[in-house]
This record gives structure tokens, C-alpha cells and sequence, in this order.
């Protein structure tokens, strides 16, 4: 039985909307052993905007050879029709051949990732960070010219498996070159999800001292070791109003082993709605579609709060 609401008691603290930027059929299938079919994709996107969320990442233009999981990024627009379509269903794109192919299926928002260390612009991207920056500018310019919404990824923000912590001046350093090329809005990713609540607070003064205001931030926490919703809320509180987030605690990064899922929309959304916040989400519905989602993958969700109302742990 999914019934369950929380009692809603406003934390004057939040702001008084929340834009949840939902990454699950991206970052979460992304991830996943088992290459689930495009009309399953298509299907989970179409759950996703009828349970209110406004922007959906929907898939995501590289090789196909580097995520297989997602080599079907043409189809599954195709498949959608104008529901993928619009500045609010942005698709990830590396690089020029990644824009010609988002372009090709009518997207109209892209997203490029950056990397706030060496190492892991070595892994996830082939490139050095100055190499992957040059590899962006003509897809900045170009998305902007044909009037897309772009938005810029940093990974490795507040931690790197292989070079362990990464000073905060570096990250704001990376910010700036990617959002210097003209991008609209910058997620910041902690993708092995080691950031805690100090550390959020500090890279949002620092973004804020270099020009970058929480206006145009978003943020990004996968939830390994289960600091995502304080981090969020942390960052709720310091002015940022845009949240990443992944239906049923989807996610992860294939050149990333130590991450995991992202935090999950539904844990959010229960947060949110209990202050007061409003996000245009109904929980109900992400929780059915999670437990659908959970049965095509054949694993539960993570999710605490799609457990606890989905009864699955009776
Ligand atoms: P590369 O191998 O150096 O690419 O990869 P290349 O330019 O040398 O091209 C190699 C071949 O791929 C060529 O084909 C290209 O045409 C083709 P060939 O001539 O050999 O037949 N090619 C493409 N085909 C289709 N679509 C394309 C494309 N580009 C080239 N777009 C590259 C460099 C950047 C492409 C690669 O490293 C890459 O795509 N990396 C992305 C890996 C990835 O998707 N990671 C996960 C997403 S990031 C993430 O999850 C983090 C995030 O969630 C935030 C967080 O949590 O921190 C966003
Ligand atoms: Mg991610």
C-alpha cells in the first residue's frame, strides 16, 4: 500500500521551491549491469513527468563503446517524441560528435561533465582537465548558437578516489573555465559521495567569492556513504534551489567504481514535502514507478523512503 505523506511543518530556513534536475534515467541506468530495453527507458521517462517532475535528464551521447548501457540515446528520444524534447529534458553530450547526435534527435538542453581532478578527467573523459575544456568550447558555442539550454557538470568536487581530497580552489578553478565557456547553470557532483555538510558550505563561499552565486548552481551528491540529504539540505539552506536527484536512489559512474546510486528523489521529495517546500513532485507516484523500475532491474531500490512506503521491507 503506498498512503504514506509526512506531516507538514514549514522549515523557514528552505526556500519556498525546489527545482528537482531528476538524473535516474541517465546516471541511474547508466550503471546498471543489465542494458535495459528503450521502450523501458522511454517508459520510465514518461512515469517520471506525469509524477510531476519537471526536468528530466533523459539519456546521454557518448560512445557507445564507453557506456553501452546508453547506446540507445537516439531511440529512446525518438520514442518520446516531444515529451524528450524542450529545454527541460537536457541529454548529456562530450563532445562535438555527441552534440551533432542530440542535435540530430531535437533535444533541446545538453549537458557537458567536466572533471575537477586529472585523474579522473584521464578516466571518465581521455583527456586532461585543459584538454577537456578545449573539447567543450565549441560545444558550449554551438549549443548556445542553435538556442539550446546548457548545463556544466564538475565531477570529483569534494573528493577523488585516486588523489583523496581536492582543495577547494581547485574546484572553483574548474567551475569558472567551464561556465566562462557559456553555460547556463553548474551541478556540482560528488561522485563517490564523500562530502559532508562543512565541506558543501565552503565550495558554495568560495563559488560565490569567484562570481559563481547559488543562482546558478545545482547540486549533485551520490549517497555512499549516506550524506546526500544532509548535504542537499545544507545546500537548500545556503540559497541553492536546483537538486540533482535519481528516482528509486538509482545511479552511479562506470569510471568511477566507489560510486554509487545518486540520493534518491523519493527520500527528497518525503524531506521537502514535510517543510513545506514545494517541488511539483507527488510521492506516491515516484514510488510506484520505482517499484516498477525495481522489478524491470530485478533488484529493490535503496531508496529508504521507497521501501518504508512500498512496503517492501515486511
Ligand atoms: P575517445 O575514445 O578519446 O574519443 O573518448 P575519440 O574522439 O578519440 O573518438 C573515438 C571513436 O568514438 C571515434 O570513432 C569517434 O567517432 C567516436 P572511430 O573513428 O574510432 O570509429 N565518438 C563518438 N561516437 C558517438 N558519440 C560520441 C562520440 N565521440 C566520439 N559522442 C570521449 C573521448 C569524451 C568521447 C569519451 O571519453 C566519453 O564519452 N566519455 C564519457 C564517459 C561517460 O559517459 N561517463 C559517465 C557520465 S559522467 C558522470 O556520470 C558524472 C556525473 O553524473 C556527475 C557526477 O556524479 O560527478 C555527470
Ligand atoms: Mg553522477
Amino acid at each position: 500500500m503506498i498512503n504514506g505523506l509526512p506531516q507538514v511543518e514549514p522549515d523557514g530556513e528552505l526556500p519556498d521551491r525546489v527545482t528537482i534536475y531528476e538524473v535516474g534515467p541517465r546516471d541511474g541506468l547508466q550503471n546498471e549491469k543489465s542494458v535495459v530495453a528503450s521502450e523501458v527507458k522511454a517508459e520510465f521517462v514518461r512515469r517520471l513527468a506525469a509524477a510531476g517532475l519537471e526536468t528530466i535528464e533523459t539519456t546521454s551521447f557518448v560512445p557507445p563503446a564507453w557506456v553501452p548501457q546508453l547506446a540507445d540515446a537516439t531511440e529512446v528520444l525518438a520514442q518520446l517524441g516531444d515529451v524528450g524534447k524542450g529545454p527541460r529534458r537536457p541529454v548529456l553530450v562530450p563532445n562535438e560528435r555527441g552534440l551533432d547526435r542530440a542535435l540530430e534527435a531535437g533535444v533541446g538542453a545538453v549537458a557537458i561533465f567536466g572533471s575537477a581532478t586529472e585523474t579522473f578527467a584521464r578516466k571518465n573523459l581521455n583527456r586532461t582537465v585543459h584538454e577537456s575544456v578545449d573539447m567543450f568550447r565549441p560545444v558550449v558555442a554551438r549549443a548556445k548558437d542553435a538556442g539550446l539550454w546548457v548545463r556544466a557538470y564538475v565531477s570529483m568536487c569534494f573528493g577523488d578516489p585516486w588523489e583523496g581530497p581536492v582543495p577547494v580552489e581547485q574546484v572553483v578553478d574548474v567551475c569558472a573555465r567551464l561556465m566562462d565557456l557559456g553555460a547556463d547553470q553548474l551541478s556540482l557532483g560528488d561522485t563517490i559521495g564523500v562530502g559532508t555538510t562543512g565541506h558543501v558550505r565552503r565550495l558554495l563561499d568560495a563559488l560565490d567569492e569567484r562570481g559563481l552565486g547559488v543562482d546558478r548552481i545545482g547540486v549533485h551528491f551520490h549517497d555512499t556513504y549516506g550524506q546526500a540529504l544532509a548535504n542537499t539540505m545544507t545546500a537548500l539552506r545556503h540559497g541553492v534551489t536546483v537538486v540533482d536527484a535519481s528516482t528509486g536512489g538509482l545511479g552511479g559512474c562506470p569510471y568511477a567504481k566507489s560510486a554509487t546510486g545518486n540520493l534518491a528523489t523519493e527520500d527528497l521529495v518525503w524531506a521537502l514535502d514535510g517543510a513545506g517546500v514545494q517541488t511539483g513532485a507527488d510521492l506516491g507516484s515516484l514510488v510506484e514507478t520505482s517499484v516498477w523500475m525495481a522489478k524491470q532491474l530485478g533488484r529493490p531500490s535503496p531508496s529508504r523512503v521507497v521501501r518504508a512506503l512500498s512496503g517492501s521491507d515486511d
